[in-house]
């Protein structure tokens, strides 16, 4: 049995239309909602990310603001514009690109944008209220594989999910997000034992490794029926690949998501949504 291709452009599109319409709202009451870039160095994949990025705010109307700074940009310099962007009432959202250059920490600098202001959901204050199940602001990828799920009537209570990452930006929200819909979660990562047993063993696999020469999940890896959720994206051999080869997974998987065209555009949906989201917090706070 071939199973359902899980269609992230299709879903994407939905999402966006939704922010299309708030983008609307939000401008016939006097907020035009922006978003704030911030991308360090000259890394071709992250300056692709964010191009697309501008190109999808463009898309629904969302302004956008570039800042691209030099890849010797010292911390000092990236607190300083942060603050400028987190005081400045016509920005909405801020998103600094990862990964950054050595000398700039990753902690220092995303802990330092606004919380109503955090489109990645990246700081301290929004992660404990992810872990509280109250966040408003949540990461943008694993906010957008939830939305897959529902899109798809995939449910997920009771089922045991694998996730294969623990990153800020994926495994670790991703965890709480299927925490609070009744999954049970096991996050995988380098050193995790027994890792094709627990991809058996499981009802729903994530996998977000990007790096064909440590890690591929195989049809062998999983049981039938089982779904398959693909987050890499790496390129190989000229193409972008993620950590499956989608026709042979879907041949054994009853849903798979493909690459590219699975998660993908749903990272960059969330992000509209969530910017449309700050705008609205803004709007709120400004009139109370
Ligand atoms: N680098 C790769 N993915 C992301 C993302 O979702 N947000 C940010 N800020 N950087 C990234």
């Amino acid at each position: 049995m071939v199973g359902t291709k899980i269609d992230g452009v299709l879903v994407a599109s939905s999402v966006k239309e939704r922010v299309r319409n708030a983008v609307s709202e939000l401008k016939s009451r006097g907020v035009e909602p922006c978003l704030a870039t911030i991308l360090v160095g000259d890394n071709q994949a992250s300056a692709t990310y964010v191009k697309n990025k501008h190109k999808a705010c463009a898309d629904v109307g969302i302004l956008t603001k570039d800042h691209k700074l030099p890849a010797t940009t010292s911390q000092e310099e990236m607190n300083e514009l942060l603050s400028t962007l987190n005081s400045d009432e016509s920005i909405h959202g801020i998103l600094v690109q990862l990964p950054l250059p050595k000398q700039l920490g990753e902690f220092e600098t995303t802990s330092r944008i606004s919380p109503i202001k955090d489109v990645d959901g990246l700081t301290p204050y929004n992660v404990g209220l992810l872990s509280l199940g109250k966040a408003i602001l949540k990461a943008c990828t694993p906010s957008g594989i939830i939305e897959l799920f529902d899109y798809y009537k995939i449910d997920l209570e009771g089922k045991n999910v694998a996730v294969i990452n623990r990153s800020n930006l994926l495994g670790k929200p991703l965890y709480h997000l299927l925490l609070q819909r009744n999954a049970t979660v096991t996050t995988c990562h380098s050193k995790t034992k027994n890792l094709q047993k627990i991809c058996h063993d499981s009802d729903i696999i994530i996998t977000g490794v990007g790096d064909r020469t440590r890690f591929t999940l195989t049809p062998e890896m999983i049981h039938d029926g089982a779904i398959v959720i693909d987050v890499a994206t790496t390129r190989h051999d000229e193409k972008l690949v993620g950590d499956c080869d989608f026709d042979k997974i879907i041949q054994k998987a009853s849903f798979a998501s493909p690459v590219p065209g699975g998660v993908g555009p749903m990272t960059i949906a969330m992000l509209l949504k969530n910017t449309v989201t700050a705008a609205s917090l803004s709007e709120s706070i400004v009139r109370r």
